[in-house]
């Protein structure tokens, strides 16, 4: 029996020492130590023994079961770190590694200045409404005052698709889409895409961007108007930027007006961005004329109203200082990539 403790002992530390991983050592627990493991039988074959033998040999017995119990957690701590550390190792990112330059895209500068506005108009009580781009022409020209032989008409300026719709001209259409539909008091921006024939050249394009305003309530007067566009320019360019009506005509209103607003690059002292003037042309406007609240169906006694149109492209040339409408469609990442 000494001899076989003996096998038993030299065996299972050489396995356990040589063992590669905890799933082996789990092994060598269950084929010593188990219930049917050989330290077990061991034990058990004590019977065998004369009774006075027996103490000595259980207690050696003992001693290996500890021995190799204590071998065994050793062991184990030891190849855990091991394999911790094989993890780790494989996990491990290198953070001096040059990663992949990546390109980001940017926002159109247009974009940019359109969200900016519809900030603005949004902080004042605005609704943005929207409306569509090829339009009848009922709404883009007869609902607002511009009878079938009006100038504004000549099939110079309007892409028409038929007799009856056009690419709209301007976002105005959508006034007259809201006030045949709802009932005052309304407050809304329209932004969007509007198409004139028109050679393309530094200030121009055949497709360009609108956003119109709109209000109409009791008691609605120019001084709103003027209120409106002077809180809109200052809150776009900054303190000091004020605006600047020169008496204009647009049949939809009346009286209109044509709107400047402080120069932002001399702040109104003159410069060759404003040709010396301080003022810089930004927008149309005035009161909704009482014909076309008519028209649209609301009452012309009761209500009155103001409009405005901005042109998008103008303000972000403006701001930005692009001098050539052409590089705000060409989309020439050099470009735009500065916008970053
Ligand atoms: N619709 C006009 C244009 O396209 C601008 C405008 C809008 C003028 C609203 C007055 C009121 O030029």
């Amino acid at each position: 029996m000494q001899e076989k403790l003996q096998s038993i002992r030299e065996r299972a530390l050489e396995r356990l020492n040589q063992a590669a991983d905890t799933g082996v050592l789990e092994q060598i627990r269950v084929a010593v130590l188990g219930k049917k493991g050989e330290l077990t039988a061991l034990l058990r074959s004590m019977g065998q023994l004369a009774p006075e033998e027996r103490p000595a040999m259980g207690q050696k017995v003992n001693e290996l079961r500890a021995l190799i119990e204590e071998k065994l957690a050793e062991r184990e701590r030891a190849l855990k770190e091991r394999e911790k550390e094989a993890r780790l190792q494989k996990e491990a990112i290198d953070v001096t590694l040059p990663v992949q330059p990546r390109t980001s895209g940017a926002m159109h500068p247009c974009s940019i200045v359109l969200d900016q506005l519809l900030t603005i108009f949004t902080g004042m009580g605005f609704e943005v409404v929207e409306g569509p781009e090829v339009e009848y022409d009922h709404y883009n020209f007869e609902l607002l005052n511009l009878p079938k032989n009006h100038p504004a008409r000549d099939a110079q300026d309007t892409f028409y698709i038929d007799d009856n719709i056009v690419l709209r001209t301007h976002t105005s259409p959508v006034q007259a889409r809201i006030m045949t539909t709802r009932k005052p008091p309304i407050r809304i921006v329209c932004p969007g895409r509007t198409y004139r024939v028109d050679e393309a050249d530094a200030t121009h394009s055949p497709v360009f961007q609108q956003i119109e305003g709109l209000v109409i309530d009791e008691g609605i007067s120019m001084s709103d108007l003027k209120g409106t566009l002077d809180a809109f320019a200052s809150r776009l360019y900054g303190e000091g930027i004020t605006t600047r009506f020169r008496p204009s005509y647009f049949p939809f209103t009346e009286p209109s007006a044509e709107v400047d607003l402080t120069c932002a690059n001399c702040k109104g002292a003159g410069c060759r961005v404003c040709k010396g003037t301080g003022w810089i042309e930004v927008l149309g406007a005035g009161m909704v004329n009482p014909k076309v609240l008519e028209m649209c169906g609301i009452d012309p006694g009761k209500y009155t109203g103001f409009a405005f149109g901005i042109g998008i492209e103008r303000i972000t040339m403006l701001k930005y200082g692009v001098p050539n409408m052409k590089y705000l469609w060409e989309n020439d990442v050099r470009f735009l990539k500065q916008f970053r």
